[in-house]
């Protein structure tokens, strides 16, 4: 695995290095040991009521700032209430209704009434401990009696999970009491706030480093526009440079790997912690600034096609309408694979596509596979986390997850409603007995065939995760699966011939 992590130095000067402090970067332990542990399928369980908390919706403000002078104002109304100097003020929370939305400056507020998540704010003099994995904020005047005067928390977004939070490094917050005033001198001083987020939990598994990870972490921050410094726990090499241009796209400062950094870092503000709004999703009703995962996605259009020069684009026919429409096919290894892929990809062809193989796992950056991802009209691939890569399609293309036995609930839950969000059309492919190699083992009339819902009662996720998920490949039924191709084929056409229109 090492020899396929990349050298951090070079990534050059751009968001996605490391600032350099003492023995930074030295190490990067244990982080590995959480690659593909669990399979996506545990998104499933994810799905949590919504939490809205009727309270009035101005902001933390936390630091005058010149007005922006772009088109939206990220600012509360609060304070003077006036109509001049109302914008010299940003809003740290960015969610509306929170119960960290209206407080002033010298705060700790922590919004913990979410299933997923919770996430901590910090207004005013934001200094690291790097002893402690601390935050402390010297207030400029005494705090009230009743002010926060510490909080834990652990910033990752599976709270309910408590064999994974117990790996996520917990912050501690706190007020300095006044005796504390000369201390912590700054190393580092910072004019933007801080997020803390970890680049540990299930990251090693692509779906959950969108999922738990960067969707979050993006809405965040994203009405912050890159001022916000990313302070990372779990910090890894391998972290920066699978994710670098993200990272880039997230913020315009160099990381900071807050474990071993051991200089002072001081911020006027810090957020801890992300908000998850479901999976792989964001809900526009609870952002101020309405924004969606169509934006998320222009994020990485953003990030990715100014990285492009660097890979390898497939070559496309210069008229858009002359060429044929593209299908992907995301062709995994080990388990849960196309056995009959080949005759696959060439009935796609004698429908009227052109076939992309998209290897799995094959190490190809992330730039080139948003290269060929973002040149298909319909990506076509069995669940799993590849299929993530649904983010890089463009608005209008279509996703077809095959679900083999025992897995469509699973495969519905998530990616449906996750894509159709980002303006994909979204059809599932349920395999039935004799499309799937169960049959071979078990024969078409066990019940672990013929009613995998039946076979699942009772026996626990292991069950399913050895069985279903871990054991089954897929023939498809060339005669079956061709209806799909088909009206695929012709919704690329149509979708292209609307697109073409004046
Ligand atoms: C602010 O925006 C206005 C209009 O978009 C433009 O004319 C002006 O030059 C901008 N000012 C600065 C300081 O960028
Ligand atoms: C602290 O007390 C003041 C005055 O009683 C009250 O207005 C304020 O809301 C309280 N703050 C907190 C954080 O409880
Ligand atoms: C967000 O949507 C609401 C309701 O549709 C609208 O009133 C508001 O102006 C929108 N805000 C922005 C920043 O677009
Ligand atoms: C699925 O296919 C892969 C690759 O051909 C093979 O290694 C694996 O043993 C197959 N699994 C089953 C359950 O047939």
């Amino acid at each position: 695995m090492a020899s396929k992590l990349p050298d951090l130095r070079s990534l050059g000067g751009g968001g996605g290095g490391v600032e350099d402090g003492g023995g930074g970067g030295k190490k990067w332990p244990g982080f590995v040991q959480f690659f593909f542990v669990l399979s996506v399928v545990l998104c499933v369980l994810l799905y949590a009521p919504r939490f809205i908390v009727l309270t009035p919706t101005y902001g933390l403000d936390f630091f005058p700032q010149p007005p922006p002078n772009t088109s939206t104002r990220l600012v509360g109304q609060d304070g003077g209430g006036g109509e001049g100097n109302a914008g010299d003020v940003v809003v740290l929370d960015n969610q509306l209704h929170s119960p960290c939305s209206s407080l002033a400056g010298d705060t700790i507020c922590c919004d913990r009434s979410d299933f997923n998540t919770d996430v901590c704010f910090m207004a005013g003099d934001v200094r690291t401990d790097p002893s402690s994995l601390s935050l402390v904020l010297f207030p400029q005047q005494p705090p009230a009696a009743n002010a926060t005067v510490e909080e834990k928390i652990r910033p990752y977004t599976r709270k309910w999970e408590t064999f994974i939070m117990s790996k996520v490094e917990e912050v501690r917050l706190r007020m300095a009491p006044p005796e504390e005033e000369p201390g912590h001198r700054c190393d580092v001083r910072h004019d933007a706030p801080l997020l803390v987020m970890t680049a540990g939990g299930y990251t090693g598994n692509l779906f959950h480093a969108f999922s738990d990870g960067f969707v979050p972490a993006w809405l965040t921050v994203q009405h912050l526009r890159r001022r916000v410094v990313l302070g990372v726990l779990s910090y890894n090499p391998w972290w920066a440079g699978t994710f670098g241009e993200i990272i880039s796209g997230l913020s315009d400062y160099h990381v900071v790997d807050l474990l071993h950094d051991k200089r002072t870092h001081c911020f006027p503000g810090a957020i801890v912690g992300t908000r998850f709004h479901g999976i792989l999703s964001v809900d526009p009703a609870r952002l101020r600034d309405n924004k969606t995962i169509v934006d998320f996605h222009d994020l990485l259009a953003n990030v990715y096609e100014t990285a492009e020069d660097t890979v390898v684009v497939p070559q496309l026919e210069s008229t858009t309408t002359a060429r044929r429409p593209r299908l992907g096919i995301v062709s995994r290894r080990g388990t849960r694979v196309i056995e009959n892929q080949a005759a696959v990809a060439q009935l796609a062809r004698s429908v009227g596509f052109d076939v992309d193989i998209l290897e799995t796992a094959n190490g190809l950056p992330l730039p080139a596979s948003y290269a060929s991802v973002s040149a298909c009209d319909v990506l076509v691939g069995v669940h799993g986390a590849d299929l993530t890569k649904f983010l890089f399609l463009r608005p209008g293309a279509a996703l077809v997850q095959i679900a083999p036995l025992g897995v469509p609930p699973i495969a519905r839950g998530c990616y449906a409603e996750a894509s159709a969000r980002m303006g994909l059309h979204y059809e599932q492919y349920d395999a039935e007995g004799h499309e799937s190699s169960l049959s071979r083992k078990y024969g078409l009339r066990d019940v672990v065939v013929s009613d995998p819902e039946a076979a699942k009662r009772d026996k626990g996720w292991g069950f399913v995760a050895r069985v279903y998920l871990g054991g089954q490949n897929v023939t498809l039924d060339l005669a079956r699966f061709r209806h799909t191709l088909t009206r695929m084929h012709a919704r690329a056409l149509r979708v292209r011939s609307l697109q073409a229109a004046p």
